[in-house]
């Protein structure tokens, strides 16, 4: 099984990705519900919840991890990847390769929560990749909070984006990177404001494909999982926002489970 955890509702960005690009394969989910949001917390915490996560989708079978949640990849990759012995993914890397092989001016623009900003992950992995990049971040932290409440189309929402987007606009960025799950859901809007010559970077497809080209490598690793189409979904804490959101997303019926973590 593909194990992915997130702090919510928004890794499911990553599980329709990994769907389309990995159709059969069985995947399990944890949504930490209870515990989220993870990107007001601090980078302590966020590693703890991470490694306790992960710890609960080995012992369900999983066989590799997709770390779905920007900010647990921000801060606390290196801390899953130092406990456990298996493929580890994060949703970083692919975005920024993504980026970088596909900018002409190498100037990005990135979003994310106040936590993946301020640990500057993105610049770092860029600049390694390309000192030649300016990079210019934005923190956004409303707009988890409106995705969740199903503002999707909303004029608050759209003037929020508009707001938030203006300071990466006027460096006329011609990549921007949607650095936290729940942007996709507002890539529409999001591509509006930002103008439509810049290329919006979702890091969910990213990564789904980056497991895919791993996976298609690494056959000794693709051989250990279980590949009869099912999907489950747990979550710390049973809401029904939760249910709605992701029947509606992966538009199928979801049944939840609760785990206590
Ligand atoms: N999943 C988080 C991320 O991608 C957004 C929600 C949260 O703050 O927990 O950064």
């Amino acid at each position: 099984m593909i194990g992915i955890f997130d702090s919510g509702i928004g890794g499911l960005t990553v599980v329709k990705a990994l769907m389309e690009h990995l159709s059969g394969y069985d995947i399990i989910y944890f949504g930490d519900t209870a515990r989220t949001p993870y990107g007001t917390k601090s980078s302590e915490t966020v590693k703890k919840y991470a490694l306790e996560n992960t710890e609960f989708l080995l012992s369900k079978g999983a066989k590799i991890i997709v770390i779905a949640c920007n900010t647990a990849s921000s801060v606390a990759t290196e801390s899953v990847v130092e406990n456990f012995d298996i493929p580890i993914f994060e949703v970083i890397t692919p975005a920024v390769e993504l980026s970088i092989n596909t900018s002409h001016k190498l100037c990005i623009g990135i979003i994310g929560t106040r936590a993946t900003v301020k640990s500057g992950i993105y610049e770092k992995k860029i600049k390694e990749m390309n000192t030649q990049s300016r990079i210019y971040s934005k923190a956004c932290p409303l707009l988890v909070p409106l995705v969740e409440e199903g503002w999707l189309k909303k004029p608050e929402t759209k003037m929020i984006v508009k707001k938030y987007l203006h300071p990466l606009k006027v460096r006329q960025i011609d990549t921007l990177i949607l650095g936290c799950t729940h942007y996709p859901l507002l890539k529409n809007i999001i591509q509006k404001k930002i103008g439509k010559k810049v290329n919006v970077i979702d890091s969910s497809i990213a990564v789904a494909s980056n497991v895919k080209a791993f996976l298609e490598k690494h056959q000794e690793v693709d051989a250990l999982l279980s590949k009869k189409g099912r999907c489950s979904f747990f979550v710390s804490d049973v809401t029904e926002q939760f249910k709605k959101t992701a029947t509606s997303m992966l538009r199928r019926d979801i049944h939840l489970e609760h785990v206590k973590i």
